[in-house]
């Protein structure tokens, strides 16, 4: 059976007071875990008091981003190894914040991808369509070559690694969320996409989440759907009574 995940991500919100607020407010809510993963991603800078803060508690915890290289000269970056020596095993790639502001493409998330596999990392995949793709009907075209690009090449055994999380750009921060049925159709097509090229088990097994506006009053509705296997979370995450509710909704 798949697993069930709700994803916080903070992006740059909350310096290290306010996460370690929120992470106590947090711990009190997941006192009782729901039936699948809460992870929180807070800014790098706060990853490694997190970590410490959450063992034992059942929250984890991952990066919003890292380099592709191993190590070296690349001022202001961080590495897989340095996020596995402070306890960080999972991170976020191609979030389109990083895929629109940084320049982030799909040949540069797959050496990203590569790495995180190589240090044994877990991914979160972030992909989606713009509006002018959903408007010109291409959504499907666009999502289905942003997994090819990045995801086509990986050996069948490092599926386990990956989680996939569908994020519609016009949905992102904007108030506007993808309708459950419309979730529900591109996650269908994206686990289609996954079977064809590798195998029904794989795609039976991959998680794909959705973010994009969800929020504790649409989440369960959203959540209900076949294909959709939890949330990746941004402002709703950033309070612990909502993202509670959003995780309470899996
Ligand atoms: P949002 O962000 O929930 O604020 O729309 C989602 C995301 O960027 O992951």
């Amino acid at each position: 059976m798949r697993k069930k995940i709700v994803a916080g991500n903070w992006k740059m919100n909350k310096n290290l007071t306010e996460t370690k607020n929120l992470l106590a407010d947090l711990k009190v809510k997941f006192e009782h875990m729901p039936n699948g993963e809460i992870i929180v991603a807070p800014t790098s800078v706060n990853l490694q008091y997190t970590s410490e803060a959450l063992k034992g508690s059942g929250i984890k915890v991952a990066a919003q981003n890292m380099h592709q290289a191993e190590s070296g000269a690349f001022t202001g970056e961080i590495s897989a190894d340095m996020l596995k020596s402070i306890g960080v095993n999972i991170v976020i790639l191609g979030h389109s914040e990083r895929r629109a502001y940084f320049g982030e493409n799909d040949t540069l998330l797959a050496g990203k991808v590569q790495t995180a596999l190589k240090n044994d990392m877990t991914i979160i995949f972030c992909f989606g369509e713009e509006l002018e793709d959903r408007k010109s009907d291409t959504h499907f075209t666009v999502v289905e070559n942003q997994l090819k690009n990045a995801l086509f090449t990986l050996e069948a055994s490092a599926w386990k690694q990956i989680v996939l999380a569908y994020e519609p750009v016009w949905a992102i921060g904007t108030g506007e969320t993808a309708s459950p049925e419309q979730a529900q159709e591109m996650h269908a097509f994206i686990r289609t996409t996954i079977k064809n090229k590798f195998n029904a088990a794989i795609a039976e097994e991959v998680s794909i989440l959705y973010g994009g506006s969800v929020k504790p009053a649409n989440a369960q509705e959203i959540f209900a759907k076949p294909d959709v296997d939890g949330g990746l979370i941004g402002g709703a995450s950033l309070d612990a009574a909502s993202f509670a509710a959003i995780g309470n909704a899996m």
